[in-house]
């Protein structure tokens, strides 16, 4: 609260509240003689995120230039946040306004986009860049065939970066009295790292990228991840692998790359611990500024950028049956999946569905239960030269045993079933056990075991029965 009686500025629009959020110090979760690590609670911005500053920038530049004409359309291809933002600005400003969603984004966020007026597009989320659905495309089909229709672009639109380099950046210098040392964000179009990294990095404050473990930006193997809007993620068939122009990755002096289930377990904690509700993000760049804390020392300040609340993920991040099926975290009821299926041999053996059945024969070997071998579209190993296997990667499955006689020379993929039923680990192993006998799951098939929302070893359904 502010000093008593002071009861804040009037703004003259919505828009006016958009920037100037607070500074918050973390009390519980930061490690013992480290770095303090304030928080920069974007979501404190009247649409929810820190995309509010970005939309508002595009469309203020875009009405300058004669880009966006009065009563025209703004377009975009969005996770979410930049279309709550671009929602906003254009319900306050009188624009209509058209949004492309991937359609894995939660239902809190497309429901979101509705209630300020804005339509909605769904499209496959996890297609290859050239397909003329992917949510880029799309998006810039429909600005070009809307008359008046203006394609925002926030990954190509250098008021994108420009507005946290005259904003995010100067707020965090001033709010801390110049005494940060290290800025930690994470980084999905880039604007928000590379505009106030600019920034601060004139300033000597060393500049932390935090990103999933599997992104692209950080040299992982590009296989998809459960911390929404962040990263890059990398379908398999894409032919030409293209970065976000607004990107600049000599702002960053360093990546910090965290796994899903520390990421997850961060926003709970956050929540549990600091009272602060916020998105996966949120807890990724957390999870990473605790260990950037941790070697800074007590004379380091680190800053974390928050982006949004962990209200629009309340069916995912905290829903703990949805974390528990996924395996990030244990049910109460014991014994859980992993004390009765014993121990598992490291690296789960799999077909990529380009190989061909002669290739497959030689190379992997029995398969799990009843010759059973996972189907996944073929990816390139981590720069550490592992390949991990997450669910939405896992396109089919084979029985070794089912294919003896077919052609040598057949793909493997062009044989394939569906994909084996899935259990978290850290399930009871009872619930775990009822849920596949609902589904029709048979005692002697395959079931793929998932550690973090990745499979890691296959059982059979009967195994589960201890
Ligand atoms: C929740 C959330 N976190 C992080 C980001 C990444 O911000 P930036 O695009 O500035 O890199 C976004 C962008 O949409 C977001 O919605």
């Amino acid at each position: 609260m502010g000093a008593d009686g002071d009861g804040g500025p009037v703004h003259g629009s919505v828009l006016d509240g958009i920037g100037a959020t607070p500074l918050v110090r973390l009390n519980r979760i930061v490690p013992e003689g480290g770095a303090p690590v304030w928080v920069k609670t974007e979501w404190a911005n009247p649409g929810g995120s820190v995309k509010d500053r970005a939309a508002l920038a595009m469309v203020l530049d875009a009405e300058a230039s004669g880009a966006l004409a009065p009563g025209g359309t703004i377009v975009e291809g969005t996770s979410g946040n930049t279309g709550i933002g671009l929602a906003m600005v254009a319900a306050a400003r009188g624009y209509r306004a058209v949004f492309v969603v991937p359609d894995r984004t939660t239902p809190e966020k497309l429901a979101l986009l509705g209630a300020y007026g804005a339509e909605v597009v769904p499209t496959p989320g996890l297609v290859p860049r050239e397909d003329p659905r992917h949510v880029q495309q799309l998006a810039a089909r429909i600005a070009a065939e809307t008359p008046d229709g203006w394609l925002a672009d926030q990954y190509a639109n250098p008021a994108n970066p420009d507005v946290h380099e005259r904003t995010t950046g100067p707020e965090i210098w001033a709010q801390t009295g110049g005494r940060i040392t290290h800025l930690v964000a994470g980084a999905g179009t880039g604007g928000t790292v590379t505009g106030a990294g600019r920034h601060l990095r004139r300033h000597g404050v060393e500049i932390v990228a935090a990103d999933p473990w599997t992104s692209r930006y950080g040299g992982g193997d590009g296989s998809p991840y459960y911390v929404e809007a962040v990263g890059h993620y990398l379908h398999p068939l894409t032919g030409a692998d293209s970065w976000p122009a607004v990107y600049d990755t000599a702002v960053p002096d360093r990546t910090e790359r965290v796994g899903d289930g520390e990421s997850l377990r961060t926003v709970r904690r956050l929540a549990r611990e600091e009272g602060l509700l916020v998105g996966g993000s949120a807890g990724l760049a957390v999870a990473a500024a605790l260990r950037v804390s941790a070697a800074a020392g007590p004379d380091g300040l680190v800053v974390a950028v928050l982006p949004d609340s962990g209200r629009i993920y309340l069916s995912k991040y905290f829903d703990d049956a949805w974390l528990t099926t996924l395996g990030f975290l244990d049910a109460a009821e014991e014994p859980l999946v992993r004390d009765v299926i014993g121990p598992h041999e490291p690296g789960l053996r799999v077909a990529p569905a380009t190989v061909t059945i002669g290739e497959l024969h030689a190379e992997v070997g029995p398969g799990g239960p009843g010759g059973a071998v996972p189907v996944v579209l073929p990816r390139a190993t981590d720069a550490d030269g592992t390949a991990t296997w997450s669910v939405p990667d896992v396109i089919g499955c084979v029985r070794l045993g089912e294919l003896a006689g077919l052609p040598a020379a057949d793909r493997v993929g062009v044989h394939a079933g569906p994909p084996p039923p899935t259990v978290g680990h850290g399930e009871a192993a009872a619930t775990a056990a009822a849920r596949l006998d609902d589904a029709g799951v048979d005692p002697q098939d395959p079931v793929l075991v998932l550690v973090d929302g990745r499979g890691v070893t296959q059982i059979e359904r009967a195994a589960l029965d201890g």
